[in-house]
C-alpha cells in the first residue's frame, strides 16, 4: 500500500517537526517512509532569503514561485512513490482548499491513498518558542539579527491566515492535532497504517524531559558468555548497581522501568523508586538457545549461528524472536515513551536497549542489531526539536562500597 500524508498548516505550528517524528517512527517499523519539504524546493528555486512579500497572496510573481516549488516537491514524490516508497509525507502549508485537492487527484491518479494531516494551533507561546527554536535559525534567516528574522516571519504568517482555510471536507481523511497534543481529532481513517500514525501522534508533545538507559548490571550469564536466561547479578554487576544509585542520586527521576527479568529489577532495586515492570522489556527470546553460550551455538547449532551471523535483523531464533520481532513488541513501549512528560530510568537489556536507542537517535533500522550499548554505562538521551541530545557515562564500581 502507498499512503501519502499531506501537512496542512500554518507556518510555526509544527508541522515540520510532526513529519520527522512521524517519519523516524514509520522507518523505525521498517515502513519506507520520506518527507517532502516544499521549503526546500522553494529555496532551491528562488533562493533562501526571500523577503515576507514573496509570500503574499497579491504577489504574483511569489505565488507563482511557490506553485513551481509545491509542483517540484510533489513530483520527486511521486517518482520515488514509484520507485520504492511506501509512506511520503508532503510537507508543505497547503493552505488552501484548491491546493489540497490538486495535490489529492494527482496523488490519486496514481493509486496513492490521501490523509491529511492538520496542525492547528492558536496558543502564543507555543507559536512563539516555535519561531524562536527553528525559524529564526533556518537558512531563510541568515546573517539576519534575530528580531528582524522574527519580525519578518510573523508578517509571513499573516499572509498565510489571510487565505488559510481549515479541513472541513467529510469525505476526506484526516487528522487535526490541536494545540500540540491536547487534542486530536480523526475523519475516514481506512486502514491500520493511517490509525498506528493517528495513534503515534495522539502521543506527541512539546514537553522536554531526558531519558537514561541502562543495561542491567552484569548477570552470572554475562560472565559465561550465555544468552537468555533469568540470572542474578554477579559481584561486579551488583557493584554497577551501586554505582547507578551514586550515579542516578541527582537526577530529577521519579520511576524506573524494568523488565520481568531479574537481572533489571536487581538493578534498579537500590535506587528506591518506584519500578515499572514491562514484559515487552525483556531481552530478545533466544527460543532453542536460551542458556546456551555463543559458543555452544557456534558448535552445537551451526546453520543457527550462519544464518544469524548472516541477517542478525531478521533471523528468528528457532521458537524465539528476531531484532524484528523485538522492535515490533517495542512499539506500545516507544507510545508510552513519547506519551511520557516526565523524566525516566529505563533499565534492560542489550537487544533491546538497541531498538529504543536506534528510535530515538534515528540510526538505520539494518544498524540496529549492531549498535554499541555496552554494560555497565548509562546513555543520556535530550530530546530537542529535531532529534536527541547524547552522552554517555561509564560508571566505575563505587569504592565506597569496599572493592
Ligand atoms: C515555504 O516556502 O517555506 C513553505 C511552502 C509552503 O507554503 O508550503
Amino acid at each position: 500500500m502507498k499512503l501519502a500524508l499531506v501537512m496542512v498548516g500554518l507556518p510555526a505550528r509544527g508541522k515540520t517537526y510532526t513529519a520527522r517524528k512521524i517519519a523516524r517512527f514509520l522507518s523505525w517499523r521498517g515502513i519506507r517512509t520520506q518527507v517532502f519539504n516544499v521549503g526546500n524546493y522553494r529555496r532551491n528555486l528562488s533562493g533562501a532569503k526571500v523577503p515576507h512579500l514573496f509570500f503574499d497572496p497579491k504577489n504574483g510573481s511569489g505565488m507563482e514561485a511557490r506553485r513551481q516549488a509545491a509542483q517540484a516537491g510533489l513530483e520527486d514524490m511521486l517518482d520515488w512513490f514509484a520507485a520504492e516508497g511506501e509512506v511520503g509525507i508532503y510537507d508543505a502549508t497547503n493552505s488552501t482548499r484548491r491546493r489540497r485537492d490538486w495535490v489529492k487527484s494527482v496523488l490519486n491518479d496514481k493509486g496513492i491513498e490521501v490523509t491529511f494531516l492538520e496542525s492547528i494551533c492558536d496558543d502564543t507561546s507555543i507559536i512563539e518558542s516555535n519561531i524562536r527554536a527553528t525559524k529564526v535559525s533556518s537558512p531563510d534567516y541568515v546573517g539576519i539579527d534575530e528580531d528582524s528574522a522574527v519580525s519578518d516571519f510573523r508578517a509571513r504568517i499573516e499572509h498565510y491566515v489571510s487565505v488559510y482555510e481549515t479541513i472541513d471536507n467529510p469525505n476526506d481523511s484526516w487528522i487535526k492535532m490541536i494545540d500540540a497534543g491536547r487534542q486530536v481529532i480523526v475523519n475516514r481513517l481506512n486502514g491500520y497504517l493511517q490509525t498506528r500514525i493517528a495513534a503515534f501522534v495522539m502521543n506527541l508533545h512539546l514537553v522536554p524531559r531526558p531519558l537514561w538507559l541502562s543495561r542491567h548490571g552484569q548477570s552470572l550469564y554475562n560472565v559465561d558468555n550465555k544468552v537468555g536466561g533469568n540470572p542474578s547479578l554477579s559481584k561486579a554487576g551488583v557493584l554497577y548497581a551501586q554505582s547507578l544509585v551514586h550515579f542516578m542520586s541527582d537526577k530529577p527521576v521519579q520511576e524506573i522501568w524494568t523488565s520481568t527479568l531479574q537481572r533489571t529489577i536487581q538493578t534498579a532495586a537500590g535506587l528506591s523508586l518506584p519500578i515499572k515492570e514491562w514484559k515487552l522489556l525483556d531481552e530478545i527470546h533466544a527460543g532453542i538457545c536460551d542458556g546456551m553460550s555463543y559458543a555452544d551455538i557456534e558448535r552445537d547449532l551451526p546453520d543457527v549461528h550462519r544464518a544469524r551471523q548472516a541477517d542478525k535483523l531478521r533471523y528468528r531464533y528457532p521458537q524465539g524472536e528476531s531484532y524484528e520481532d523485538v522492535i515490533e513488541r517495542l512499539e506500545p513501549v516507544i507510545f508510552a515513551l513519547e506519551h511520557r512528560r516526565e523524566p525516566l530510568l529505563v533499565v534492560a537489556h542489550q537487544a533491546v536497549l538497541r531498538a529504543v536507542y536506534a528510535y530515538f537517535t534515528e540510526q538505520p533500522r539494518e544498524s540496529c542489531p549492531y549498535l554499541s550499548i555496552p554494560l555497565h554505562t548509562v546513555i543520556q538521551l535530550i530530546p530537542q526539536t529535531y532529534g536527541c541530545v547524547e552522552m554517555r557515562f561509564a560508571l566505575p564500581p563505587h569504592m565506597s562500597d569496599g572493592i
